[in-house]
């Protein structure tokens, strides 16, 4: 499952459209945790899509990821500004690749 506590065991490494990418980083292998408040472990989803299907505020968009072991493409949480923190997807996800940081 997606570490919790990901904000203070890894490193903010690089930002895509907004959406802040924690690492390690070792593409295409390795793809680090997307997003702050919506966290997608994009090494543990495996692009299963519940999350973009119950969604109710449409946070999360696909992202072709070739070359990834567990899956070729990733929820990521591109409008992780408009989540209202419903936890959905992190009850969804077959995996626990979502976490929601409702505080
Ligand atoms: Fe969407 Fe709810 Fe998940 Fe926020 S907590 S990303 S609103 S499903
Ligand atoms: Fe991935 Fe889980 Fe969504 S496997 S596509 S984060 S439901």
């Amino acid at each position: 499952a997606i570490d919790p506590e990901f904000e203070r065991n890894r490193e903010a490494v690089d930002e895509n459209d907004g959406v802040t990418v924690w690492g390690p980083v070792d593409e295409p292998e390795q793809l680090g945790i997307h997003g702050t408040h919506v966290a997608v472990d994009f090494d543990i989803c495996l692009g299963d899509g519940a999350c973009l299907e119950d969604c109710p505020v449409d946070v999360f968009e696909w992202v072709e990821t070739p070359g990834h072991p567990e899956s070729e493409r990733k929820a990521e949480p591109a409008n992780e500004v408009q989540c209202i923190d419903c936890m959905l997807c992190v009850d969804v996800c077959p995996v626990d690749a979502i976490d929601v940081d409702a505080g």
